[in-house]
């Protein structure tokens, strides 16, 4: 497999083109952002956990039969994947009250959702990722009615098998963010599925093990990665 050209740099990852056109390789950085990238920094050996963490779920969630872009890990930083065409909303999930949701409704962090929430937002880093609903979807043509329901569908069985999994981890998994995409006319799910992208808590001292150390300076940032690649990897 041969390294192509970098094609996209975001904030988080650096997608380079290979020999095969159905295939990309996705480049785990250290660099971190926050706040609509306000906020910048460097998690030291971010990329490589965050790679090797994506793998393992990625895996799990391919082996309980959910589409994943995920073909296999190159190296500490590269992982290979299907080339998909990004549908351009973020899919949330939550299952307890926390960031945005408890800012947006003046709730306390931490409260237990009666059942799991889904929100979309348009991937848009210069409009600050504005929240959406289906309809915006559809009606901008970014989605298909069909699109949308398989998305929903997958979206709350990753939710299901990923609590259970960090449970059996000792990890409540409060909420996350999943990016999805077409390949070949078939939806999978794509990105990477870190503590970048989810909040963990630890169960019982309820301590956050994400990326919510970096964004709200509570200090121990590396060792927060460290311990959740060490319990999902280890
Ligand atoms: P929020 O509470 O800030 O809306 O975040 C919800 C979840 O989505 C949280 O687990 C972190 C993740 N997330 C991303 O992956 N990328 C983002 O740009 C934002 C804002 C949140």
């Amino acid at each position: 497999m041969n390294k192509g050209k970098a094609f996209y740099e975001g904030k988080a990852k650096i997608l380079y083109a290979t020999d095969d056109p159905d295939l990309i390789i996705q480049y785990f950085k250290d660099d971190a952002t926050a706040f609509n990238a306000q906020k910048r920094g460097t998690i030291q050996d971010k990329g490589i956990m965050n790679n090797k963490i994506s793998e393992v779920l990625f895996k799990f969630l391919e082996t309980e039969g959910v589409p994943t872009h995920f073909v296999q890990r190159l190296n500490d930083r590269e992982m290979l994947v299907r080339r998909l065409e990004i549908i351009p909303v973020e899919v949330i999930v939550r299952n307890l009250i926390a960031g945005s949701l408890a800012k947006r409704l003046g709730l306390e962090e931490g409260g237990l959702l009666s059942r799991p929430i889904l929100e979309h937002c348009y991937k848009s880093d210069s409009l600050g990722d504005p929240m959406i609903n289906e309809f915006h979807i559809r009606a901008l043509g970014w989605a298909t009615d069909g699109e949308l329901r398989e998305i929903e569908a997958l979206s709350f069985r990753v939710n299901a098998l990923l609590k259970d999994f960090f449970d059996r981890r000792n990890l409540m998994l409060v909420d996350f963010k999943l990016e999805f995409g077409r390949h070949h006319g078939k939806v999978y799910l794509g990105d990477e599925i870190c503590p970048d992208t989810c909040r963990l808590w630890e169960k019982g001292s309820l301590e956050k093990l994400d990326k919510d150390r970096f964004r709200r300076d509570l200090g121990k940032v590396e060792d927060a990665y460290q311990e959740v690649c060490r319990r999902v990897c280890g």
